[in-house]
């Protein structure tokens, strides 16, 4: 695995903007698999400067997102199609019919599932898949477990992933217990993957995830297995990988 470790968080997003950059200029056309959350919300920032100021053109691009909350309408303010919207779509030029995001609301959610791998599978697959990990290691919302689903399904989100974003509700109880995610074997078909992680709530998880050694119980942990992964991080979150047992 490629690890690159950033000064501060700053760097990282600056870092991880210009991968992106990159792989939109070398193919206009590039299938982006995007995350949400506060670990790429610079990134998004840079990339909608660079297409301001840069003309850094995202007309041919398409996109799918890795996961979105079940029991959130799209124009909700913590779901993860307004988190889109608002962080990149509405800052660039990707055309809307680009974009995927899953959405388990109105139709059977098996169905939902089915097809969104097989949109991805018929857009010719993720070019680059941006992720970021939660401080349980999960990727997406693939939530440790004995078992891992390969492909895009509902998933109960965990306790610790409940009471981690709620810092973006107004109450513990208005965090949706499930979500619609890609699964790891829909993750891992992408032919570039980068992983961000930032701060020290983020060192344990990135210290497990980068062990040699593979489990469920921490889902990044398989990106080891990934031909071409890169993992940036900062200083905070790069931490632990020096430290003995
Ligand atoms: C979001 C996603 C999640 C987040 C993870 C880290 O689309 O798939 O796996 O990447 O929970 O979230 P932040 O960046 O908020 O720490």
């Amino acid at each position: 695995m490629k690890i690159v470790i950033a000064a501060d968080y700053r760097e990282l997003s600056q870092m991880a903007a210009e991968i992106v950059a990159e792989q939109v200029r070398t193919n206009k056309n590039s299938v982006l698999g995007l995350a949400t959350g506060s670990t790429p919300e610079c990134m998004y920032a840079i990339l909608s400067q660079m297409h301001r100021q840069d003309n850094l053109d995202f007309s041919g691009v398409i996109t799918f997102n890795l996961d979105e909350y079940v029991g959130l309408a799209p124009d909700h303010p913590q779901s993860y199609h307004y988190y889109m919207k608002n962080h990149f779509f509405n800052q660039v030029n990707v055309k809307s019919c680009n974009i995927n995001i899953p959405c388990a609301e109105k139709n059977n959610p098996e169905k939902v599932c089915l097809e969104y791998d097989q949109n991805i599978n018929n857009s010719g697959g993720i070019d680059l898949q941006v992720l970021g990990i939660g401080t349980n290691g999960h990727i997406g919302f693939n939530e440790p477990d004995r078992f891992l689903s390969v492909d895009t399904h509902i998933v109960d989100l965990t306790e610790e992933t409940i009471e981690a974003n709620c810092r973006f509700f107004e109450s513990k109880n208005e965090v949706p217990r499930r979500a619609v995610t890609m699964g790891v074997g829909s993750i891992m078909k992408a032919k570039k993957i980068m992983l961000l992680a930032s701060g020290f709530h983020k060192a344990k998880a990135v210290k497990e995830m980068l062990s040699g050694k593979v489990t469920t119980e921490l889902p990044a942990s398989l990106l080891q297995l990934h031909h071409d992964p890169l993992v940036i991080l900062d200083h905070e979150a790069a931490s632990l990988l020096q430290a003995k047992e």
